[in-house]
Protein backbone atom coordinates (compact mmCIF):
# COMPACT_ATOMS: atom_id res chain seq x y z
CA UNK A 1 0.00 0.00 0.00
CA UNK A 2 1.53 3.56 -0.89
CA UNK A 3 1.06 5.78 2.00
CA UNK A 4 0.05 9.85 1.38
CA UNK A 5 1.17 11.92 3.56
CA UNK A 6 -1.88 12.61 5.36
CA UNK A 7 -2.09 8.75 6.45
CA UNK A 8 1.21 8.96 7.84
CA UNK A 9 0.34 11.98 9.80
CA UNK A 10 -3.35 11.21 10.66
CA UNK A 11 -3.66 12.12 14.55
CA UNK A 12 -3.85 8.14 16.17
CA UNK A 13 -7.57 9.49 17.68
CA UNK A 14 -8.73 9.72 14.36
CA UNK A 15 -7.47 6.51 13.39
CA UNK A 16 -10.72 3.64 13.16
CA UNK A 17 -10.97 2.37 16.63
CA UNK A 18 -10.12 -1.44 15.51
CA UNK A 19 -7.47 -0.45 12.86
CA UNK A 20 -4.73 -1.19 15.64
CA UNK A 21 -5.87 -4.47 16.88
CA UNK A 22 -6.28 -5.78 13.62
CA UNK A 23 -3.06 -5.07 12.98
CA UNK A 24 -2.05 -6.26 15.97
CA UNK A 25 -3.13 -9.61 15.46
CA UNK A 26 -1.67 -9.62 11.91
CA UNK A 27 2.01 -8.90 14.31
CA UNK A 28 1.90 -11.45 16.54
CA UNK A 29 1.23 -14.24 14.22
CA UNK A 30 4.19 -13.15 12.05
CA UNK A 31 6.63 -16.11 12.10
CA UNK A 32 9.68 -13.64 11.86
CA UNK A 33 8.75 -12.08 14.74
CA UNK A 34 11.52 -12.54 17.18
CA UNK A 35 11.00 -13.91 20.66
CA UNK A 36 13.31 -12.45 23.46
CA UNK A 37 14.22 -9.22 21.33
CA UNK A 38 12.16 -6.52 21.20
CA UNK A 39 9.86 -5.45 18.25
CA UNK A 40 6.62 -3.64 18.13
CA UNK A 41 3.66 -4.90 18.79
CA UNK A 42 2.47 -3.30 15.20
CA UNK A 43 3.87 -0.84 12.72
CA UNK A 44 7.21 0.64 12.91
CA UNK A 45 10.41 0.44 15.48
CA UNK A 46 12.96 2.63 14.93
CA UNK A 47 15.85 4.27 17.25
CA UNK A 48 16.20 3.17 20.68
CA UNK A 49 15.74 6.48 23.18
CA UNK A 50 15.95 7.38 26.78
CA UNK A 51 18.26 4.26 27.67
CA UNK A 52 18.62 5.01 31.59
CA UNK A 53 18.96 3.16 34.88
CA UNK A 54 16.56 4.80 37.24
CA UNK A 55 14.51 4.35 40.43
CA UNK A 56 16.64 0.79 40.50
CA UNK A 57 15.32 -0.35 36.88
CA UNK A 58 16.60 0.00 33.19
CA UNK A 59 14.28 2.34 31.31
CA UNK A 60 14.33 2.15 27.33
CA UNK A 61 12.18 3.64 24.54
CA UNK A 62 11.61 3.58 21.27
CA UNK A 63 10.32 5.33 18.65
CA UNK A 64 7.30 3.80 17.17
CA UNK A 65 4.75 4.58 14.28
CA UNK A 66 2.01 2.17 15.28
CA UNK A 67 -0.28 2.08 12.08
CA UNK A 68 1.97 0.59 9.93
CA UNK A 69 5.32 0.10 8.67
CA UNK A 70 6.15 3.61 7.59
CA UNK A 71 8.20 6.59 9.23
CA UNK A 72 4.62 8.82 9.76
CA UNK A 73 3.88 10.52 13.24
CA UNK A 74 6.11 9.15 15.99
CA UNK A 75 5.77 8.45 19.63
CA UNK A 76 7.61 6.96 22.54
CA UNK A 77 6.92 3.36 23.58
CA UNK A 78 8.27 2.75 27.21
CA UNK A 79 9.90 -1.01 28.59
CA UNK A 80 11.62 -1.44 31.74
CA UNK A 81 14.05 -4.57 32.79
CA UNK A 82 15.93 -5.49 35.94
CA UNK A 83 18.45 -7.36 34.20
CA UNK A 84 18.91 -5.50 30.48
CA UNK A 85 17.79 -8.64 28.77
CA UNK A 86 13.89 -9.58 29.20
CA UNK A 87 12.07 -5.87 28.96
CA UNK A 88 8.36 -5.26 29.68
CA UNK A 89 5.96 -3.49 27.76
CA UNK A 90 4.43 -0.66 29.53
CA UNK A 91 2.98 0.77 26.15
CA UNK A 92 3.35 4.81 25.02
CA UNK A 93 4.86 7.27 27.19
CA UNK A 94 5.14 10.62 25.09
CA UNK A 95 2.57 11.16 22.45
CA UNK A 96 2.43 13.93 19.68
CA UNK A 97 -0.18 15.62 21.32
CA UNK A 98 1.33 19.24 21.84
CA UNK A 99 1.64 22.13 19.36
CA UNK A 100 5.60 21.43 20.00
CA UNK A 101 5.84 17.98 18.56
CA UNK A 102 3.04 17.37 16.54
CA UNK A 103 4.23 16.08 13.59
CA UNK A 104 6.22 13.65 16.14
CA UNK A 105 7.73 13.24 19.15
CA UNK A 106 11.37 12.46 17.89
CA UNK A 107 14.66 10.52 19.31
CA UNK A 108 15.78 12.10 22.42
CA UNK A 109 17.62 10.52 25.73
CA UNK A 110 17.39 10.43 29.55
CA UNK A 111 18.96 11.87 32.52
CA UNK A 112 18.05 11.36 36.20
CA UNK A 113 17.51 14.48 38.21
CA UNK A 114 17.17 14.13 41.67
CA UNK A 115 14.21 11.66 42.40
CA UNK A 116 13.02 12.36 38.77
CA UNK A 117 13.61 11.16 35.16
CA UNK A 118 14.14 14.08 32.33
CA UNK A 119 13.46 13.45 29.18
CA UNK A 120 14.74 15.42 26.29
CA UNK A 121 13.48 14.50 22.73
CA UNK A 122 12.96 16.53 19.77
CA UNK A 123 9.66 17.68 18.62
CA UNK A 124 8.93 17.67 15.22
CA UNK A 125 6.44 20.51 13.78
CA UNK A 126 5.40 21.20 10.55
CA UNK A 127 3.48 24.19 9.42
CA UNK A 128 0.61 24.73 6.89
CA UNK A 129 3.85 24.83 4.10
CA UNK A 130 5.02 21.62 5.19
CA UNK A 131 8.28 23.62 6.45
CA UNK A 132 9.86 22.08 9.52
CA UNK A 133 10.17 23.24 13.08
CA UNK A 134 11.79 20.96 15.74
CA UNK A 135 12.01 22.13 19.08
CA UNK A 136 14.16 20.29 21.58
CA UNK A 137 11.41 19.32 24.31
CA UNK A 138 11.76 18.35 27.96
CA UNK A 139 9.08 16.27 30.07
CA UNK A 140 9.84 14.44 33.79
CA UNK A 141 9.18 10.85 34.83
CA UNK A 142 8.35 10.63 38.23
CA UNK A 143 8.78 7.32 40.48
CA UNK A 144 5.57 5.78 39.36
CA UNK A 145 6.64 6.06 35.28
CA UNK A 146 3.61 9.31 34.94
CA UNK A 147 5.26 11.54 32.44
CA UNK A 148 4.40 15.34 32.79
CA UNK A 149 5.92 17.28 29.20
CA UNK A 150 7.25 20.56 29.78
CA UNK A 151 4.78 23.66 28.67
CA UNK A 152 7.42 25.04 26.80
CA UNK A 153 10.29 24.19 24.86
CA UNK A 154 13.48 24.31 26.26
CA UNK A 155 15.07 25.88 22.63
CA UNK A 156 14.21 25.90 18.97
CA UNK A 157 16.29 25.86 16.15
CA UNK A 158 19.86 28.07 16.00
CA UNK A 159 20.48 30.28 13.03
CA UNK A 160 23.40 28.57 11.87
CA UNK A 161 21.82 25.18 11.10
CA UNK A 162 19.12 23.65 8.88
CA UNK A 163 15.88 22.31 10.18
CA UNK A 164 17.61 19.41 10.35
CA UNK A 165 18.42 19.51 13.93
CA UNK A 166 17.14 16.82 16.23
CA UNK A 167 18.24 13.78 19.01
CA UNK A 168 19.29 15.37 21.97
CA UNK A 169 21.57 13.25 24.04
CA UNK A 170 21.41 15.27 27.57
CA UNK A 171 24.00 15.13 29.96
CA UNK A 172 25.94 16.33 33.23
CA UNK A 173 29.80 17.72 33.58
CA UNK A 174 31.33 19.17 36.16
CA UNK A 175 27.89 20.33 37.55
CA UNK A 176 26.77 22.01 34.02
CA UNK A 177 23.89 20.51 31.64
CA UNK A 178 24.92 19.74 28.00
CA UNK A 179 22.97 18.42 25.02
CA UNK A 180 24.83 17.32 21.62
CA UNK A 181 22.29 17.54 18.41
CA UNK A 182 22.49 15.98 15.49
CA UNK A 183 22.44 18.95 12.97
CA UNK A 184 23.08 20.32 9.57
CA UNK A 185 24.82 23.27 8.76
CA UNK A 186 23.05 26.18 7.15
CA UNK A 187 26.00 27.51 5.39
CA UNK A 188 27.04 25.11 3.78
CA UNK A 189 24.32 22.37 4.35
CA UNK A 190 27.40 19.45 6.12
CA UNK A 191 26.74 16.92 8.75
CA UNK A 192 28.15 18.72 12.87
CA UNK A 193 26.98 17.71 15.98
CA UNK A 194 25.33 20.67 18.04
CA UNK A 195 26.14 21.85 21.30
CA UNK A 196 24.27 23.77 24.02
CA UNK A 197 24.39 24.33 27.79
CA UNK A 198 22.51 24.91 30.56
CA UNK A 199 22.55 25.28 34.66
CA UNK A 200 19.03 24.91 34.94
CA UNK A 201 17.35 23.25 32.11
CA UNK A 202 15.37 26.26 31.61
CA UNK A 203 17.80 29.23 30.13
CA UNK A 204 20.22 27.48 27.45
CA UNK A 205 23.08 28.64 25.80
CA UNK A 206 24.20 28.02 22.43
CA UNK A 207 28.01 26.70 22.28
CA UNK A 208 28.10 25.99 18.49
CA UNK A 209 29.30 23.25 17.01
CA UNK A 210 31.41 20.47 18.88
CA UNK A 211 34.76 20.13 17.62
CA UNK A 212 35.52 17.10 16.95
CA UNK A 213 36.72 16.61 13.32
CA UNK A 214 37.92 18.58 10.35
CA UNK A 215 36.76 15.98 7.80
CA UNK A 216 33.89 16.71 5.96
CA UNK A 217 31.29 14.06 7.29
CA UNK A 218 28.39 14.43 5.22
CA UNK A 219 25.47 16.19 4.98
CA UNK A 220 23.76 15.44 8.09
CA UNK A 221 24.54 13.70 11.56
CA UNK A 222 22.05 11.80 13.17
CA UNK A 223 22.15 10.60 16.60
CA UNK A 224 25.31 11.99 18.40
CA UNK A 225 25.98 9.81 21.37
CA UNK A 226 29.15 11.05 23.89
CA UNK A 227 30.47 8.24 26.39
CA UNK A 228 33.17 7.22 28.73
CA UNK A 229 34.78 4.08 28.75
CA UNK A 230 37.61 3.66 30.99
CA UNK A 231 38.40 7.36 31.70
CA UNK A 232 38.37 7.98 27.58
CA UNK A 233 35.21 9.68 25.70
CA UNK A 234 33.78 8.11 22.39
CA UNK A 235 31.76 10.14 20.49
CA UNK A 236 29.01 7.32 18.96
CA UNK A 237 26.71 8.63 15.54
CA UNK A 238 25.35 8.43 12.25
CA UNK A 239 26.69 10.55 9.62
CA UNK A 240 24.86 10.43 6.08
CA UNK A 241 26.21 10.64 3.18
CA UNK A 242 29.55 10.10 4.30
CA UNK A 243 32.26 9.77 1.36
CA UNK A 244 33.37 6.14 1.18
CA UNK A 245 37.06 7.54 0.69
CA UNK A 246 36.76 8.57 4.94
CA UNK A 247 35.40 5.40 5.69
CA UNK A 248 34.66 2.23 3.69
CA UNK A 249 31.18 0.93 4.28
CA UNK A 250 28.16 -0.73 2.24
CA UNK A 251 24.91 0.41 3.73
CA UNK A 252 22.90 2.88 3.30
CA UNK A 253 24.50 5.02 6.36
CA UNK A 254 26.68 3.83 8.76
CA UNK A 255 26.52 4.04 12.37
CA UNK A 256 30.24 5.13 13.33
CA UNK A 257 32.32 5.84 16.41
CA UNK A 258 35.26 8.13 17.31
CA UNK A 259 37.49 7.41 20.19
CA UNK A 260 38.90 10.57 21.83
CA UNK A 261 41.89 11.18 23.84
CA UNK A 262 40.15 14.07 25.86
CA UNK A 263 36.94 16.06 25.95
CA UNK A 264 35.97 19.32 27.16
CA UNK A 265 32.74 19.93 26.74
CA UNK A 266 33.16 23.77 28.18
CA UNK A 267 35.14 24.46 25.50
CA UNK A 268 33.03 22.55 22.72
CA UNK A 269 35.99 20.07 22.25
CA UNK A 270 36.62 16.52 21.59
CA UNK A 271 40.05 15.87 21.00
CA UNK A 272 41.00 12.59 18.79
CA UNK A 273 43.63 11.16 17.13
CA UNK A 274 42.18 8.22 15.67
CA UNK A 275 40.30 7.83 12.78
CA UNK A 276 36.15 7.27 12.52
CA UNK A 277 34.89 3.42 12.79
CA UNK A 278 31.94 1.40 12.05
CA UNK A 279 30.28 0.54 14.81
CA UNK A 280 28.85 -2.67 13.52
CA UNK A 281 29.91 -4.73 10.50
CA UNK A 282 26.70 -6.37 9.64
CA UNK A 283 23.78 -5.31 7.55
CA UNK A 284 21.19 -3.74 9.99
CA UNK A 285 22.36 -1.79 12.78
CA UNK A 286 21.54 2.67 13.12
CA UNK A 287 20.63 5.01 14.98
CA UNK A 288 22.39 3.13 18.39
CA UNK A 289 21.78 4.66 21.85
CA UNK A 290 24.36 4.55 24.63
CA UNK A 291 24.54 5.65 28.43
CA UNK A 292 26.80 5.42 31.39
CA UNK A 293 25.35 3.92 33.94
CA UNK A 294 26.31 4.70 37.25
CA UNK A 295 28.61 2.09 38.20
CA UNK A 296 30.27 3.94 35.04
CA UNK A 297 29.95 0.56 32.70
CA UNK A 298 28.68 1.55 28.90
CA UNK A 299 26.06 0.13 27.16
CA UNK A 300 24.48 0.34 24.11
CA UNK A 301 21.54 -0.59 22.36
CA UNK A 302 20.73 -0.68 18.64
CA UNK A 303 18.00 -0.27 15.83
CA UNK A 304 18.37 -3.26 13.60
CA UNK A 305 16.99 -1.26 11.05
CA UNK A 306 18.08 1.42 8.64
CA UNK A 307 15.99 4.31 6.94
CA UNK A 308 15.04 4.36 3.42
CA UNK A 309 14.82 0.37 2.80
CA UNK A 310 11.96 -1.67 2.75
CA UNK A 311 11.89 -4.83 4.76
CA UNK A 312 9.95 -8.23 3.83
CA UNK A 313 7.75 -7.82 7.18
CA UNK A 314 6.19 -4.55 5.58
CA UNK A 315 3.84 -6.52 3.93
CA UNK A 316 2.67 -8.23 7.52
CA UNK A 317 2.32 -4.13 8.82
CA UNK A 318 5.26 -4.34 10.83
CA UNK A 319 9.15 -3.62 11.17
CA UNK A 320 12.08 -3.52 12.69
CA UNK A 321 13.52 -4.47 15.98
CA UNK A 322 16.07 -3.33 18.44
CA UNK A 323 19.18 -5.31 18.80
CA UNK A 324 20.01 -7.23 22.42
CA UNK A 325 21.76 -4.71 24.95
CA UNK A 326 25.63 -4.52 24.45
CA UNK A 327 28.55 -3.56 26.91
CA UNK A 328 31.02 -1.71 25.75
CA UNK A 329 34.94 -1.96 26.25
CA UNK A 330 37.91 -0.49 25.02
CA UNK A 331 40.37 -2.79 23.54
CA UNK A 332 43.95 -2.51 21.40
CA UNK A 333 42.18 1.37 19.84
CA UNK A 334 38.72 -0.17 19.62
CA UNK A 335 35.34 -0.67 21.06
CA UNK A 336 34.89 -3.99 21.82
CA UNK A 337 30.82 -5.25 22.12
CA UNK A 338 29.70 -8.02 24.49
CA UNK A 339 25.92 -9.37 25.12
CA UNK A 340 25.57 -8.25 28.99
CA UNK A 341 26.41 -11.39 31.08
CA UNK A 342 22.69 -11.95 32.17
CA UNK A 343 21.84 -13.41 28.89
CA UNK A 344 23.07 -16.46 30.43
CA UNK A 345 19.84 -16.43 31.46
CA UNK A 346 17.78 -17.72 28.91
CA UNK A 347 19.89 -20.89 28.41
CA UNK A 348 18.16 -23.66 28.38
CA UNK A 349 18.62 -27.34 26.64
CA UNK A 350 22.40 -27.08 25.94
CA UNK A 351 24.32 -29.25 23.48
CA UNK A 352 28.28 -29.26 23.72
CA UNK A 353 29.75 -29.42 19.96
CA UNK A 354 33.71 -31.39 20.28
CA UNK A 355 34.28 -33.35 16.55
CA UNK A 356 36.46 -33.30 13.28
CA UNK A 357 34.78 -31.77 10.14
CA UNK A 358 36.91 -33.76 7.09
CA UNK A 359 37.77 -31.63 4.13
CA UNK A 360 35.31 -30.41 1.86
CA UNK A 361 32.38 -32.61 3.50
CA UNK A 362 29.74 -30.48 5.18
CA UNK A 363 29.12 -31.59 8.50
CA UNK A 364 25.49 -30.88 10.11
CA UNK A 365 26.63 -29.47 13.93
CA UNK A 366 23.29 -28.89 14.71
CA UNK A 367 20.58 -30.79 13.35
CA UNK A 368 17.16 -29.36 15.04
CA UNK A 369 18.19 -25.74 16.53
CA UNK A 370 15.06 -24.25 16.18
CA UNK A 371 14.87 -20.48 15.82
CA UNK A 372 16.16 -19.22 19.16
CA UNK A 373 19.29 -20.07 20.33
CA UNK A 374 22.87 -19.26 20.93
CA UNK A 375 25.97 -20.69 19.48
CA UNK A 376 29.77 -20.63 20.71
CA UNK A 377 31.89 -21.85 18.20
CA UNK A 378 35.93 -22.12 18.48
CA UNK A 379 37.66 -22.27 14.83
CA UNK A 380 41.13 -23.09 14.70
CA UNK A 381 43.66 -21.13 12.73
CA UNK A 382 45.48 -21.66 9.09
CA UNK A 383 42.01 -22.58 7.61
CA UNK A 384 39.32 -21.46 5.46
CA UNK A 385 35.28 -23.04 5.40
CA UNK A 386 31.93 -21.73 5.72
CA UNK A 387 29.40 -21.98 8.82
CA UNK A 388 26.01 -22.24 7.45
CA UNK A 389 22.84 -21.08 9.56
CA UNK A 390 19.36 -21.91 8.70
CA UNK A 391 20.52 -24.57 6.35
CA UNK A 392 18.70 -26.09 3.99
CA UNK A 393 20.90 -28.62 2.08
CA UNK A 394 18.49 -29.51 -0.64
CA UNK A 395 17.53 -25.81 -1.62
CA UNK A 396 21.03 -25.12 -0.85
CA UNK A 397 19.78 -22.26 1.01
CA UNK A 398 21.82 -20.48 4.06
CA UNK A 399 22.88 -18.04 5.82
CA UNK A 400 27.03 -18.33 4.90
CA UNK A 401 29.43 -16.70 7.64
CA UNK A 402 32.52 -17.74 5.82
CA UNK A 403 35.92 -17.65 7.39
CA UNK A 404 39.52 -17.67 6.42
CA UNK A 405 42.43 -17.86 9.50
CA UNK A 406 44.93 -18.26 6.94
CA UNK A 407 47.30 -15.07 5.71
CA UNK A 408 44.74 -13.44 3.90
CA UNK A 409 42.20 -13.70 7.40
CA UNK A 410 38.83 -12.14 7.32
CA UNK A 411 35.01 -13.25 7.86
CA UNK A 412 32.74 -12.75 5.61
CA UNK A 413 28.77 -12.90 5.92
CA UNK A 414 26.86 -13.89 3.18
CA UNK A 415 22.54 -13.33 3.12
CA UNK A 416 22.36 -13.91 -0.90
CA UNK A 417 20.38 -17.61 -0.36
CA UNK A 418 19.30 -16.81 2.88
CA UNK A 419 15.37 -16.54 1.83
CA UNK A 420 13.88 -12.98 0.91
CA UNK A 421 16.36 -10.63 -0.39
CA UNK A 422 15.98 -7.15 0.50
CA UNK A 423 18.48 -3.99 0.31
CA UNK A 424 19.65 -5.31 -2.77
CA UNK A 425 21.42 -2.26 -3.42
CA UNK A 426 23.43 -2.17 -0.83
CA UNK A 427 24.87 -5.72 -1.46
CA UNK A 428 24.52 -9.18 0.04
CA UNK A 429 27.91 -9.78 1.75
CA UNK A 430 29.74 -7.74 4.23
CA UNK A 431 33.44 -8.57 5.76
CA UNK A 432 36.38 -7.78 7.86
CA UNK A 433 39.82 -8.50 8.43
CA UNK A 434 41.13 -10.51 10.98
CA UNK A 435 44.63 -10.95 12.48
CA UNK A 436 46.35 -13.51 10.13
CA UNK A 437 46.89 -17.27 11.81
CA UNK A 438 44.82 -16.68 14.53
CA UNK A 439 41.83 -19.17 16.12
CA UNK A 440 38.54 -17.78 15.43
CA UNK A 441 35.65 -17.43 18.30
CA UNK A 442 32.25 -16.87 17.40
CA UNK A 443 29.32 -16.12 19.59
CA UNK A 444 26.32 -15.90 17.82
CA UNK A 445 22.96 -15.40 18.33
CA UNK A 446 20.08 -16.82 16.61
CA UNK A 447 16.14 -14.93 16.84
CA UNK A 448 13.80 -15.97 14.14
CA UNK A 449 14.57 -13.13 11.65
CA UNK A 450 17.94 -11.64 13.53
CA UNK A 451 21.13 -13.12 13.72
CA UNK A 452 23.85 -11.00 15.86
CA UNK A 453 27.43 -12.42 15.47
CA UNK A 454 29.95 -11.29 18.28
CA UNK A 455 33.60 -12.45 16.85
CA UNK A 456 36.50 -12.51 19.20
CA UNK A 457 34.69 -11.44 22.27
CA UNK A 458 33.58 -8.52 20.89
CA UNK A 459 36.37 -7.08 18.77
CA UNK A 460 34.03 -6.71 15.64
CA UNK A 461 29.74 -7.78 15.64
CA UNK A 462 27.78 -8.12 12.65
CA UNK A 463 24.39 -7.46 12.95
CA UNK A 464 21.39 -8.46 10.67
CA UNK A 465 18.00 -9.54 9.87
CA UNK A 466 17.83 -12.57 7.53
CA UNK A 467 13.92 -14.02 6.23
CA UNK A 468 14.49 -17.42 5.26
CA UNK A 469 11.71 -20.33 4.64
CA UNK A 470 11.48 -20.86 8.07
CA UNK A 471 9.51 -23.87 7.26
CA UNK A 472 12.20 -25.72 5.48
CA UNK A 473 15.13 -27.39 7.09
CA UNK A 474 17.00 -24.83 9.38
CA UNK A 475 20.52 -27.28 10.51
CA UNK A 476 23.86 -25.59 11.43
CA UNK A 477 26.38 -26.97 8.78
CA UNK A 478 30.02 -26.14 8.82
CA UNK A 479 32.18 -27.37 6.40
CA UNK A 480 36.16 -26.45 5.44
CA UNK A 481 38.54 -27.12 3.10
CA UNK A 482 41.03 -29.45 5.41
CA UNK A 483 40.22 -31.22 8.05
CA UNK A 484 39.45 -29.28 11.33
CA UNK A 485 38.88 -29.76 15.20
CA UNK A 486 36.28 -27.79 16.08
CA UNK A 487 34.55 -27.43 19.65
CA UNK A 488 31.38 -24.73 20.83
CA UNK A 489 28.19 -25.18 22.62
CA UNK A 490 24.77 -25.16 21.41
CA UNK A 491 22.09 -23.50 23.50
CA UNK A 492 18.35 -23.37 23.03
CA UNK A 493 17.00 -19.71 24.18
CA UNK A 494 14.13 -18.96 26.30
CA UNK A 495 11.58 -16.72 24.48
C1 LIG B 1 17.03 8.35 13.01
C2 LIG B 1 15.93 9.40 13.01
C3 LIG B 1 16.25 10.51 14.00
C4 LIG B 1 14.89 11.05 14.31
C5 LIG B 1 14.06 9.80 14.33
C6 LIG B 1 12.64 9.98 13.91
O1 LIG B 1 16.59 7.13 12.58
O2 LIG B 1 15.75 9.93 11.71
O3 LIG B 1 17.16 11.46 13.49
O4 LIG B 1 14.83 11.74 15.51
O5 LIG B 1 14.69 8.89 13.46
O6 LIG B 1 11.91 8.81 14.11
Amino acid sequence: MEWTRKQRYLPYNQWPADYLEKIRQQTATSAYRPRYHTAPTSGLLNDPNGFSFFNGQWHLFYQSFPYGPVHGLKSWVHLVSDDLVTWKDLGPALLPDTPYDAQGVYSGSAHVIGDRLFLMYTGNVRDQSWTRHPYQNGAWMDQDNHITKLKQPLFGQPNHTTDHFRDPQLLEKAGHYYALLGAQNATDQQGKIALFTSDNLTDWQDCGYLNFSKQNLGYMIECPNLIWINQQPVLIFCPQGLDKKLLDYQNIYPNTYLIGQQCDLSQAEFKSNQSLALLDHGFDVYASQAFNAPDGKAYLVSWLGLPDIEYPTDQENWAHCLSLIKQLTLKNGRVYQQPVPAIKKLRQKQSLLRDKVAPAQEKTLVEKPGQQYELQLNLPADIQGSLQLFRDQSQKQGFKINFNTNQAAHLEVDRSQAGQQFALDYGTKRQVELTAHHPLFLDIFVDNSICEIFVNHGEFVFSQRIFPQLQAAKQITLEADQEIIYNGCWWQLAE
